[in-house]
């Protein structure tokens, strides 16, 4: 026990730290690098890159190229090794935390969702939410036919770590949460399992419309969210290779275009056995 209290904090708070303004904030990345190990192939090196306020940028990138990571880092749930990182300006590092909670919003990949209803998973968004504005957020995402389709609607128990639910439908959920809290910043790290069609609409609806007026980073596994983005950043084994527009990057023959093609693939097989 005392061994274990003695592991240095991997992120250290800021004391008092310095609040983030209420307005969505441009993100600076200058050349971080990150391993989560000594020794090992860095997760990131030397990544670079800007998001302009309010603009929603797609990351893209083969399994294991760093698209996590950068996410990761972005929330805070750890420091890079190098470089640094500015939210409106201001260094992660120097944000006071309570405020980098309010101001940023993170949806994980598998949607993190607790063992009761799925209004109540919703609620944990804000707290204090009432059943009136979740069923709000669920409306305004376009998701309400969704939720009345359910065996109980919101009282619908969702099982533990989600498992009633579809990878899919467990984001469904995990928006409408990080709708509710209302983030400036949000970080989307899209499910990557294969989704059926309907889920798919609903997720591609509800994900742009909580994007809004928020600067955005989706970490996108499905080829319509990176169509839909400002800008696509395309990840190679923990390095940036190459941003830009969709119709940029495909012309680019490089990275991407290579994605794309592999994507199309997939969704053409997926469509076929659908069909
Ligand atoms: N907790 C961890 N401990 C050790 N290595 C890790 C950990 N998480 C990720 N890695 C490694 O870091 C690299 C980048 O992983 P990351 O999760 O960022 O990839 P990703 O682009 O999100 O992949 P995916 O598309 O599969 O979600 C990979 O080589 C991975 O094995
Ligand atoms: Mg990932």
């Amino acid at each position: 026990m005392l061994d274990l209290l003695e592991i240095p904090a991997e992120v250290v708070d800021p004391v008092p730290g310095v609040p983030l303004p209420e307005a969505p904030p441009a993100l600076s990345v200058e050349e971080i690098s990150y391993s989560y190990r000594e020794g090992a192939e860095p997760a990131l090196s030397d990544v670079s890159f800007t998001v302009e306020a309010g603009s929603t940028v797609a990351l893209v990138g083969a399994t294991g190229s760093g698209k996590t990571t950068t996410a990761k880092l972005l929330a805070r749930l750890a420091d890079p090794a190098h470089g640094r990182i500015l939210v409106g300006g201001i260094d992660l590092r120097d944000i006071a935390p309570d405020s980098l909670r309010e101001r940023l919003g993170m949806v994980p990949q598998d949607g993190l969702l607790f063992d009761t209803s799925v209004a109540e998973n919703v609620a944990l968004g804000r707290p204090g939410a009432t059943a009136a504005e979740v069923r709000a957020a669920f409306t305004d995402l376009g998701l309400d036919t969704w939720l009345d389709d359910l065996p109980r609607g919101g009282d619908t128990q969702v099982g533990e770590r989600g498992e009633n639910l579809s990878m899919g439908e467990r984001q469904l959920v995990a928006l409408a949460r990080a709708y509710l809290a209302a983030p400036m910043c949000l970080i989307l790290d899209e499910a990557t399992s294969s989704v059926d069609p309907a889920t798919d609409v609903r997720l591609t609806r509800a994900m742009r419309r909580l994007a809004a007026g928020r600067t955005t980073i989706t970490i996108a596994h499905r080829l319509a969210t990176a169509e839909q983005a400002d800008e696509i950043l395309v990840l190679d084994r923990g390095r940036l290779v190459e941003r830009g527009s969709h119709a940029h990057l495909v012309a680019a023959d490089g990275v991407y275009a290579r994605l794309h093609a592999s994507w199309l693939d997939v969704t053409a097989t997926g469509a076929a056995a659908v069909g």
